[in-house]
C-alpha cells in the first residue's frame, strides 16, 4: 500500500510537469450515436473454422528422474476464424474470464459472437495457469475466500453487496445473473510475477503468427497491464493496438520518477524508456472508463498519464469515459457484458474504422 501511495505521488508530480494540454484526446463528439450499435446486427456467423492450442511455456525435469517431464506454463488460445475475415484479429483478455466475454450479463450476445458477425477472427485467451491453462510450473494455491461480496464491488456493479448502483447495466432482479457473473470468475494470481509469466507466453503467442499478424488485444481489469507488458515483449510488429476497459495498472518509462511496484499485479510496471516507446509504435490505444470512475480514482489518473506519455513519443492513445464521452450511463468494470454492449461495440466499430484497424 505505501508503494502504491509513493508511485501515486510521484505520478501526480510527473503530470503537472508535462503540459496538461498535450492531454488525452477524448473520442469523437459524437461518439453516443447509435448508428454503429445496430450495424448489421441479425448477419449470421459463418466460420471458417474453430479451435485451440496450447503456446508458450516451458518442459521441466523431474530432478529424481529426467526422464520425467511436465509441460507447463503454456497459455491457452480459443479460436474462432469467420469465413470471410477482416485482416484485424481481436484477442480477448481477461485476467480471471473469458466468460465475460462470451454473454452479456443476462446471457444475451457477448462481444465474441458481435465481432464474429462483424467478420472479425476472434481469440479467447486463458494465461498461464489460469483457466483452460492451469497446469502450473509452480506450486499455486486456492483458497476459498469468500469473494462474491467482494466480486460485487470489484466489478463495480454498486458501492458495496447488495447496493446496485441506479441504473446500472445489469439485470439487478435476476438472481440467476448475479450468480452466473460472481460464479464466472477464476483465480487470477495477482502477483508481479504473474504478469510477467502471462505477458512472456502472450508476447511468444503474439509472435508466432498463430494469432494473425494484425492483432488488436480488447482487455479487461488486471488483463490491460498484462497486455501493455505484452506489446513491450513482443518483437514483431503483430500488435497492432489495445482497447482496455478499466485496465487496473499501468506501465510506465524509467525517466520520470516513478516507483516500479515489484511484487504487486497492479502496476506501475517501469520500463526502460526505449522499451516504453514500444507503445507509441502501435497503431491505436484507448483506455476505457465506465461510471463511477471519475477522475480522483488513481488507475484513471495513470491511464490518462500513460496516453499523454505514449502520445509525446509520437503514439496515438487516448482515454475515453463512457458517461462524459460518449453518454452511457450505469456501466460496470465490464461494459462490454453490460445490457447495452450493442453501444459499447458500436464504440469500438467507431474505433476500429478511425484507425484503419477495419480491412478485409
Ligand atoms: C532414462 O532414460 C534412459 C534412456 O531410455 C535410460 O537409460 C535411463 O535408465 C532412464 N533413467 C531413469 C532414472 O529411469
Ligand atoms: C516459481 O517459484 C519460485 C520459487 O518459489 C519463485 O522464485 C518464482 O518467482 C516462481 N515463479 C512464478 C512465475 O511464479
Ligand atoms: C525477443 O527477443 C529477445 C532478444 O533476443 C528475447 O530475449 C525474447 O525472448 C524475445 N521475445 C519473444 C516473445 O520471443
Amino acid at each position: 500500500m505505501t508503494r502504491l501511495q509513493s508511485a501515486l505521488a510521484a505520478f501526480l508530480l510527473a503530470t503537472t510537469a508535462l503540459n496538461p494540454a498535450a492531454a488525452v484526446l477524448a473520442a469523437d463528439a459524437d461518439a453516443a450515436d447509435d448508428s454503429a450499435a445496430d450495424w448489421r446486427p441479425h448477419k449470421p456467423i459463418v466460420l471458417a473454422q474453430s479451435g485451440g492450442f496450447q503456446i508458450g511455456g516451458k518442459i521441466l525435469h523431474n530432478p529424481r528422474n529426467p526422464n520425467l517431464t511436465l509441460s507447463c506454463d503454456h497459455g491457452y488460445v480459443e479460436y474462432f476464424r469467420p469465413w470471410n475475415p477482416r485482416r484485424t484479429s481481436l484477442v480477448m483478455w481477461h485476467s480471471s474470464s473469458t466468460q465475460v466475454w462470451q454473454n452479456r450479463w443476462d446471457g444475451g450476445e457477448g462481444f465474441k459472437d458481435k465481432f464474429l458477425r462483424r467478420d472479425y477472427p476472434v481469440y479467447l485467451w486463458d494465461g498461464p495457469r489460469v483457466g483452460r491453462a492451469n497446469w502450473g510450473c509452480n506450486t499455486t494455491f486456492y483458497v476459498p475466500s469468500y469473494q462474491d461480496q467482494a466480486n460485487f464491488a470489484a466489478w463495480n456493479f454498486g458501492p458495496s453487496y447488495p447496493h446496485w448502483w441506479p441504473g446500472v447495466q445489469f439485470p439487478t432482479r435476476n438472481q440467476g445473473a448475479w450468480e452466473q457473473a460472481t460464479s464466472a470468475r477464476y483465480q487470477e494470481f495477482d502477483t508481479r510475477d504473474n504478469v510477467e509469466l502471462h505477458a512472456n507466453a502472450a508476447a511468444i503467442a503474439a509472435d508466432s503468427g498463430k494469432l494473425g499478424r494484425r492483432i488488436v488485444y480488447l482487455t479487461n481489469s488486471a488483463g490491460g497491464l498484462r497486455a501493455q507488458l505484452t506489446a513491450i515483449k513482443s518483437n514483431t510488429t503483430h500488435i497492432r493496438g489495445m482497447v482496455t476497459y478499466e485496465s487496473i495498472g499501468y506501465v510506465f518509462p524509467d525517466n520520470i520518477g516513478i516507483r516500479d511496484s515489484h511484487f504487486g499485479g497492479f502496476g506501475p510496471i517501469v520500463v526502460p524508456l526505449e522499451d516504453f516507446k514500444k507503445l507509441a509504435r502501435l497503431t491505436a490505444i484507448q483506455f476505457v472508463w465506465g461510471d463511477h470512475r471519475d477522475e480522483t480514482y488513481p488507475y484513471v489518473r495513470q491511464s490518462q498519464l500513460a496516453a499523454e506519455l505514449i502520445n509525446k513519443y509520437g503514439g496515438n492513445a487516448e482515454v475515453l469515459f463512457l458517461a462524459k464521452d460518449a453518454g452511457l450511463r450505469g456501466s460496470t468494470h465490464i461494459a462490454f457484458a453490460d445490457m447495452d454492449n450493442d453501444k459499447v461495440a458500436g464504440l469500438l466499430d467507431r474505433f476500429l474504422w478511425r484507425n484503419g484497424l477495419d480491412e478485409y
